[in-house]
């Protein structure tokens, strides 16, 4: 993979030992709240899951297809920079007999995008604030949006802000190149609009925006 230093070093932040930790607590648990909220809203336009594709932008430990395969869904394409979040996601989906309803591709998105298909479901859950060029992304993922596209991402609040700020000086402290970033709503939703999506559903928790927009 060629993968700027940003990437490279999200690997140290996103690893075994964090993918382990989030499996089980999915497991045990079910989806986070602003993962099921978007879950909720993508389940409710049912006719868009049974028998559609998804592709899943930094599927993590890939709570978002298990649970759209529950509904249905008839396969998935799973893209993420971590290996720790793709091999636990791997082992799951062998586990439940879904391996080959699932692609796994390891990398930076914006990168592979040319070699990747497009899917009628977009997901980017919680991963433009772990991403710095927020065009890029979401210029590449909105081209293979075929129906609806799907995404969390952090409110601009103060508390927010204090808690990327210091976030942030805790990876500079550790030499690290990975940071988080807080990306206007305003301009996250006129990008996803100028591709011809309107936005259905918007909900917000504490720190999340959920939103999903379709064509
Ligand atoms: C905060 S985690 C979210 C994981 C999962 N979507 C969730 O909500 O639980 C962000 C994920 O996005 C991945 N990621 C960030 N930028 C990426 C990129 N450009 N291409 C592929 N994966 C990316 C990271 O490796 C990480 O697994």
């Amino acid at each position: 993979m060629s993968c700027c230093g940003h990437c490279r070093d999200a690997e140290d932040f996103f690893n075994e030992r964090t993918a382990k930790k989030e499996l089980r607590r999915y497991l045990r648990r079910g989806p986070d709240k602003s993962t099921r909220l978007l879950l909720e809203a993508i389940t409710r336009q049912s006719m868009h899951v049974h028998g559609a594709s998804l592709l899943d932008i930094g599927g993590g430990i890939g709570a978002i297809q298990l649970e759209l395969f529950k509904k249905g869904l008839d396969r998935s394409v799973n893209v993420d920079a971590s290996t720790a979040y793709q091999h636990i996601s791997k082992k799951e989906i062998i586990k439940r007999g879904l391996a080959d309803k699932t692609e796994y591709h390891f990398g930076d998105f914006t990168e592979l995008a040319p070699e990747l298909p497009s899917a009628e479901i977009v997901t980017l859950d919680r991963v433009i604030c772990c991403y710095p060029d927020l065009e890029k992304l979401l210029d590449r993922s909105l081209q293979k949006a075929k129906k609806m596209y799907a995404l969390v991402f952090p409110r601009e609040l103060f508390y927010i802000r204090i808690g990327i700020r210091l976030g942030n000086l805790w990876f500079r402290l550790r030499k690290s190149d990975f940071r988080t970033y807080i990306h206007p709503f305003q301009k996250v939703d006129s990008i996803i609009r100028s591709h011809g999506f309107t936005l259905n559903t918007h909900e917000k928790t504490l720190i999340w925006h959920v939103l999903i927009y379709e064509k």
